[in-house]
């Protein structure tokens, strides 16, 4: 029985090799391994053999059965492989396409973002970061926002189940940036995402890009506010840019200012347009950080400070003329391509 095993197994390879359809490769297949096929047949002899040489039998059996089968999947493979590179022959596959592959750029909004960060690093500030799931002390407590303030309002605000919320302003990050500094000054920036309940239209979202700035120190002024933020808004729109300090009102600045600058769409009259909010550091918001913090590196008495909060979707739409805030997410290429 050994030997025909291996008679069987060398007319079988022998065979393979002269197939060259997928039909013959099917007939072989039943031939050897189908169920009334050689090697079922031979298999079947197993009973006759002796109990001592059963054994070496079986193993023998299962070597030319694992023989012939894979024989079988890599001629299987070959042939399908000559049919490809048929398929292929006579095709330059190093011809260029003819739509070609664009190179893309940077978003509009990253583009903002970067020169906005670039421009406040230069002056001093360095990143920040916080989460965008927060605390309501975080986002509202400690930035002295009290409990029947409308933004802590729940058709205003995602909250979670756990009473941690969506936050609502990049202000945040000043709380957490003044919880954890060794030392003075603390002079950041913190771009990132905040979310509102907004209804969806031309010039809202319900997540939206913002850039905090925070700078406390023991002398910082209202002087140094307005330099840093008119240098600034010159910076990014042009030296001759006038920049407006109005009185507004925030929960955690005091005075608090919004700022305008006076820009000229092409061939229209110059007109005031409002983007960003600012003030002085409310001696409140020390006051809640000392807290936590437990020492006196920012008591309201020993430290002032300004922040200042702007939308940079917002920004990116003043500094391209785009109408609706809506571009800015639907990565149409056709929009995209302009920047
Ligand atoms: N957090 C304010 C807003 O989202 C902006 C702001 C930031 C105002 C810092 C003053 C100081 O509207």
């Amino acid at each position: 029985m050994l030997t025909q095993l291996d008679q069987l197994r060398t007319q079988a390879l022998a065979e393979l090799e002269t197939l060259t359809d997928e039909t013959a490769l099917e007939t072989f297949r039943v031939a050897y391994l189908g169920k009334k096929g050689s090697l079922t047949a031979l298999s079947s002899g197993m009973k006759d053999v002796p109990g001592d040489q059963r054994k070496e039998v079986g193993a023998k059996l299962n070597e030319v059965r694992d023989a012939i089968t894979s024989g079988l999947t890599s001629r299987q493979e070959a042939l399908q492989q000559a049919a490809d590179a048929k398929v292929a022959d006579g095709i330059d596959i190093t011809l260029p396409g003819r739509l070609g592959v664009g190179t893309g750029s940077l978003h509009p909004l990253t583009q903002i973002r970067d020169l906005a960060v670039r421009t406040l690093r230069r002056m001093g500030f360095a990143l920040a970061d916080g989460p965008e799931v927060e605390t309501e002390w975080h986002c509202f407590d400690a930035l002295n926002t009290p409990a029947d303030h409308p933004a802590r309002n729940e058709s205003d605000t995602f909250y979670l189940a756990d009473g941690r919320l969506l936050r609502t302003h990049t202000s945040s990050v000043q709380i957490r940036t003044m919880e954890s500094i060794k030392a003075l000054p603390v002079r950041i920036i913190a771009p990132g995402a905040a979310y509102r309940r907004d209804e969806i239209d031309a010039t809202h979202l319900s997540v939206f890009n913002q850039l905090e700035g925070l700078y406390v120190d023991t002398q910082v002024s209202l002087a140094d506010l307005k330099g840093t933020l008119e240098g600034f808004f010159r910076e990014i729109f042009g030296p001759k840019t006038v920049v407006r300090f109005r009185p507004h009102f925030f929960p955690f600045t005091e005075p608090s200012f919004e700022i305008d600058v006076k820009l000229e769409a092409k061939g229209k009259e110059a007109r005031w347009i409002e983007i960003a909010g600012c003030g002085m550091v409310d001696p409140a918001v020390f006051a809640a950080v000392s807290k936590t913090r437990g020492d006196d590196l920012l008591h309201p008495d020993q430290v002032t400070g300004f922040a200042f909060g702007m939308g940079l979707d917002r920004l990116a739409m003043i500094l391209h003329g785009i109408s609706d805030i809506r571009h800015l997410i639907e990565n149409d290429t056709r929009f995209l391509a302009q920047f």
